[in-house]
């Protein structure tokens, strides 16, 4: 499942390697940058079943919430051909495989909604062309994982210029984890703003939460920042109510994996805290993301799933052990931000700020 790779294939926005891309025809397989190597090795995995996609998302080889739907999207097809390889004329029986493979990928993680949400728009392709037969059904899968694929390149790319005035010359813009080019096919949804601005050549200082357990602001953010020429500072998290205090942040920018109807909003672990305080210090909390992470069909936060991972997380760094042998841990990965704390939420539809009131129901409309 591994090949080494060359960190040739640019990334469209910022000269990084790509996140994931399908290789090949009908044939072909899915290339996924392996996340969990990086900063230190640019390193592919080939993934040819949707075993390999389930495994890699689950380990966090491939993580961040589009990213994790499409590599999702093109593991149903890779489950689906192996269906398609055993009977090529039997469509009920091939939707049968279709479904059991889509909740099979769809539930190797539970808390970013658009592994779901991308995994339906692939099953709901093939039902779609059932009557064209099987061949014909798994195409026009393959064709809907690429067209999605395609389409957060550009929606990412809209959220970017629809929060890029939200930063200004000298600012200090405080991240955490990685919602970049990394976690979605190119540009990010709160790094993309920053490039936009960036590109429209306004000058600002990113701070970026290590986060733990995995560290995947100082592994991840911050080796996209840098290599595009953003200056960037790295903070353990327990570092961030004292910045704000100093008066080096004036706008926290974050992702999101899930977003309920009234806009409360899950993150990675941390985010919550974070909004609190730059509530107690006046610093706009804005939320990027695109519209295939809110779930409308969840009034709050309350209903959304918490993915809790394994205590080895918390227990080790960088290869040993830091917890004391009694202890117990605790490791959810995700957290809810009531939406009270969100100044705004960036989407590829422009901004819906103030969150409470009736602008999350426009962007769909
Ligand atoms: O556990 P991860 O690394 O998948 O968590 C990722 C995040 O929490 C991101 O902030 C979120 O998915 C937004 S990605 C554009």
């Amino acid at each position: 499942m591994t090949s080494p790779g060359s960190a040739s294939a640019g990334n469209a926005t910022v000269g990084l390697p790509k996140t994931l891309e399908w290789v090949g025809g009908d044939d072909g397989f899915l290339r996924l940058l392996d996340q969990t190597r990086l900063p230190r090795d640019v390193v592919f995995l080939d993934c040819r079943s949707a075993e390999q996609v389930h495994a890699a998302i689950q380990r966090l080889s491939v993580r961040g919430a589009p990213a994790i739907g499409l590599a999702g999207a093109f593991g149903v097809c890779l489950g689906a051909r192996e269906w398609l390889e055993r009977d090529r004329r039997d469509v009920e029986r091939f939707l049968k495989g279709v479904d059991e493979v889509s909740d099979y990928v769809g539930g190797a993680r539970p808390t970013a909604v658009n592994l779901v949400w991308a995994v339906r728009q692939v099953r709901e392709a093939a039902y779609a062309r059932r009557d064209a037969g099987v061949e014909a059904a798994w195409k026009a899968m393959l064709e809907t994982s690429r067209r999605l694929l395609a389409e957060d390149v550009e929606i990412c790319r809209q959220i970017g210029l629809h929060g890029a005035d939200l930063i200004r010359d000298g600012m200090g813009v405080l991240t955490h984890c990685n919602a970049g080019a990394l976690a979605t096919a190119a540009h990010g949804t709160a790094l993309s703003v920053m490039y936009a601005a960036h590109a429209a050549g306004r000058r600002f200082h990113v701070y970026a939460d290590e986060t733990r357990p995995l560290l995947q602001g100082a592994r991840l953010t911050a080796f996209e920042l840098t290599a595009s020429g953003i200056p960037t500072t790295v903070l353990c998290d327990n570092m961030a109510g004292w910045l704000m205090s100093q008066g080096r942040v004036q706008l926290v920018i974050v992702g999101a994996d899930r977003i309920a109807a009234n806009g409360d909003t899950a993150n990675k672990i941390g985010t919550y805290g974070l909004a609190v305080l730059a509530k107690h210090h006046g610093i706009p909390f804005y939320v990027a993301a695109p519209r295939s992470t809110f779930d409308r069909s969840l009034s709050d936060g309350r209903g959304i799933p918490i993915e809790q991972r394994g205590a080895h997380e918390v227990r080790g760094v960088g290869g040993s052990e830091v917890v004391a042998a009694g202890a117990e841990v605790y490791n959810p990965a995700f957290d809810v931000t009531p939406a009270s704390l969100i100044s705004g939420i960036i989407t590829e539809r422009g901004r819906v700020e103030p969150v409470t009131g009736g602008g999350i129901a426009q962007i769909f409309a």
